[in-house]
Order: structure tokens, then C-alpha cells, then sequence
């Protein structure tokens, strides 16, 4: 069953990227042979909705009804998809009736509340699993490549930057839901990308030991859905320094408050002794030691070449499907066939604990140690 199916995430990524996807496919294969089909039950609150949804694609069940879906014997895993701020308490009932439970991050709002949720999945038995999309991005499936290849020598520092301009909401309609910059409903850019920063710099170059972090309210009157205006109390961006297990930096700024000069929404620039990279959404260029250029600081003297053109693409060499859909296979081979599922609750709670860490440290305009040394 999919809750909050009819948002933004639930809908596109979720229910049409990746499990109609893995439907119109003929299901997820099995490593012995045959196949995983899963049905679809669409939760949601309003019937209206849920209705249409489910007719436009050729469903049958849908409802408003959590507690009636999760006492259904038939039903084996949950999805949660909803506001943020929703979730704790459903997974919470998902757990108790004893279905597995996969769901978009952040995997609560504290982290506390984060590491019970992973306590209660180990002691029920059941499997778990939080979306940590970004790791199946082309792009960043091209750097983890080249790290296993040994391309960069040793690994000093790694540049994010990702954002874009999220529109105020007045004179164009804003590209997010206005939930996002509300505190008290579970907003800010901190809770929003930490987690996901939290698994790419572990799962990519090491666990993460300690946070920095400067936050801000840019644009603090926004206009919602509505066409109502309302304060934008929540961090709209974020700028952060992580240092990770084994020396290595890490710099990543978040913003919806940033116009794009850039060649995709998020980039990561790691340098190494041997080698650099820079890694989008999809694309991923090189520069080695062997092709590096000298350059010489002189002002006086216009630039008559490209620094861009200095680099090379990384060829993709592979498939790349959505990323949504690849974990969502992975977890369903996770459930049917108790294949490795590294990323479960425990690890979607490391996350929370980053973005708790990286607000507090703005708060306290200090750095944060997470101990994970
Ligand atoms: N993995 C990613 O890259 C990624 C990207 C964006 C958002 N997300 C996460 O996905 C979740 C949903 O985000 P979204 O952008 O799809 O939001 P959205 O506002 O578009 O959708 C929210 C969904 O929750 C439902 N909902 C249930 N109770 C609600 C309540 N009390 N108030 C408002 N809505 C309620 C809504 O009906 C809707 O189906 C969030 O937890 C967010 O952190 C993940």
C-alpha cells in the first residue's frame, strides 16, 4: 500500500517512475527465477482524488482508511510518502501490524523519534528501508565508479552545490508545496537535503564525524497554494561543512534561493591527488593529473580559453534506470527474497541525526560532533 500517494513525490516518483513502471514491465525478477508483482492499494485523504488517480491508471483499490488497509492480511508492505510530519505516526501503526515498511525521507522529524522507529522494525522482525535516491543518479553512479577504480589517489575534499530559484508564489506560482518553508509544519532545507547528504558523503567517502553549519531565511514571505501569503519561517538554504571518517572535506550548499549557473541542479567537485571529478544528476566529468593545466593568476590578461573544455566525459558504459525505481526493485527483492538492503531505518536516522546536528550547530554557531568516529 502507498500512502500519500497523490503528492508530488507519491505520485510521480512512486507510483507512475516506479511501481506502474515495474508493472508495465512485467514485475520485478527474482535471482531463482519468476517474478515480484505488486499490487497496489493507493491510501490517501481525500476520495476524490484517490478515485481519479486510481481510474486514470487502471487501479481498482483504493481508501481513505489507514487502519482498515493495515488490518488486511494481504497487505505486506507499507509506503509512506506523506508530509513529513505525518509519517512517524503511521509507520509507527505499520509496525505494530506487522508490514515491512519502505518510505521516502526524512524517516521522522528528530532523531530520537528516528532511532526508535529502527529500535521497533529490529525487535518486530520486519525489513525496512528509507529512499536514498541520489546514490542511483547516473551521475553519482559514475563517481562511484571512479572511486572504485582508483582514480582520484587519496580523496581531499568534496564541493556540493545544489539548488535552484523556488518562486516566491506572488507573481509566479511557486514549484514546491509551501509546507517546505513552514517550521511548524515540518519544513526547512536542513530536515529536506541533510539526509540526503548524510548517505551520498557515507556511502561515498565516509561516515560523517562532525557538522558545521551557517542557515538563512532568505525570502521570509512566500504566497501558498492559495494565492495566500504566509511567513516563511523554515531555512531556505543552508551552508555546510562535514568533515568525514578518513580526513576528507566535504562543503555542500543547499538553497532555493539561488539561480542557476551551473550545469545541473546538484554537482559534486571532488579533488584528489591524482585525479578530479564533477559529478551531476546524470553527467560526470574528469580532469587527471596527466591533463591538468597550469594555470597562472594574472588579471591583467583576458582568459582566451574555456576552463570547462579542460575536462572529460565520463562515459556511461551501463543502463541507467530511474533511480526511484531501482531502489524500490532492490527493496522488493529485499522483502521476497531477503536479498542486502543496506539502506534501512537505521541508516535513514543517521540522516535525521545529521540535519538535528547541522541545526543545531547553526543555532549555536559552533560545530557539531556526531561521534560516529
Ligand atoms: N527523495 C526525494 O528526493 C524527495 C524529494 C521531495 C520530497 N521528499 C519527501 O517526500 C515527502 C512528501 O513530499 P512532497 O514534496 O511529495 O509533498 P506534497 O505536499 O506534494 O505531498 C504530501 C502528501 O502527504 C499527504 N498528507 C497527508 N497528511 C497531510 C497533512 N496533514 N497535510 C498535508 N499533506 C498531507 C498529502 O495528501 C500528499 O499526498 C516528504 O517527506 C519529503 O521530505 C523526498
Amino acid at each position: 500500500m502507498i500512502n500519500g500517494v497523490t503528492g508530488r513525490m507519491g505520485y510521480r516518483q512512486h507510483l507512475v517512475r516506479s511501481l506502474l513502471a515495474i508493472r508495465e514491465q512485467g514485475g520485478v525478477a527474482l535471482p531463482g527465477g519468476g517474478q515480484i508483482w505488486p499490487e497496489l492499494i493507493l491510501v490517501g485523504r481525500d476520495p476524490d482524488k484517490l478515485a481519479a488517480l486510481a481510474a486514470r491508471h487502471g487501479l481498482t483499490e483504493w481508501t481513505t482508511d489507514l487502519d482498515a488497509a493495515l488490518a488486511r492480511p494481504d497487505v505486506e508492505i507499507y509506503f509512506d510518502a506523506q508530509v513529513t510530519q505525518q509519517r512517524e505516526k503511521a509507520i509507527r501503526q505499520a509496525i505494530a501490524a506487522g508490514k515491512h515498511v519502505y518510505t521516502e525521507k526524512p524517516l521522522a522529524e528528530s532523531s530520537p523519534a528516528a532511532e526508535e522507529l529502527a529500535e521497533l522494525a529490529a525487535a518486530a522482525g520486519i525489513r525496512s528501508g528509507v529512499v536514498q535516491d541520489k546514490l542511483f543518479l547516473p551521475g553519482l553512479r559514475k563517481l562511484k565508479r571512479l572511486i572504485d577504480g582508483g582514480f582520484f589517489g587519496r580523496i581531499l575534499s568534496v564541493r556540493g552545490e545544489f539548488g535552484y530559484w523556488v518562486f516566491e508564489g506572488d507573481w509566479q506560482a511557486a514549484q514546491r508545496p509551501s509546507w517546505n518553508y513552514r517550521l511548524a509544519d515540518g519544513g526547512g532545507i536542513v530536515m529536506d537535503m541533510f539526509p540526503h547528504w548524510n548517505y551520498v558523503l557515507e556511502e561515498l567517502f565516509g561516515a560523517v564525524r562532525s557538522v558545521q553549519a551557517t542557515t538563512a531565511t532568505h525570502i521570509p514571505v512566500r504566497v501558498d497554494e492559495r494565492g495566500e501569503e504566509y511567513t516563511a519561517d523554515a531555512d531556505d538554504a543552508a551552508y555546510g561543512i562535514f568533515e568525514l571518517e578518513g580526513g576528507i572535506v566535504a562543503q555542500i550548499n543547499s538553497s532555493w534561493a539561488v539561480r542557476v549557473n551551473r550545469d545541473e541542479l546538484v554537482e559534486f567537485q571532488v579533488d584528489g591527488t591524482h585525479g578530479s571529478a564533477v559529478a551531476g544528476l546524470r553527467g560526470c566529468k574528469i580532469q587527471h593529473r596527466a591533463t591538468t593545466p597550469k594555470p597562472v593568476w594574472n588579471p591583467d590578461l583576458p582568459v582566451t580559453f574555456s576552463f570547462r573544455d579542460q575536462w572529460t566525459e565520463v562515459p556511461d558504459n551501463d543502463e541507467f534506470d530511474n533511480g526511484f525505481k531501482v531502489q524500490w526493485e532492490a527493496f522488493l527483492r529485499h522483502v521476497v527474497a531477503g536479498e542486502a538492503f543496506p539502506w534501512d531505518f537505521a541508516s535513514g536516522a543517521r540522516g535525521v541525526r545529521l540535519a538535528e546536528a547541522g541545526l543545531r550547530s547553526a543555532r549555536e554557531g559552533r560545530r557539531i560532533e556526531l561521534g560516529n568516529a
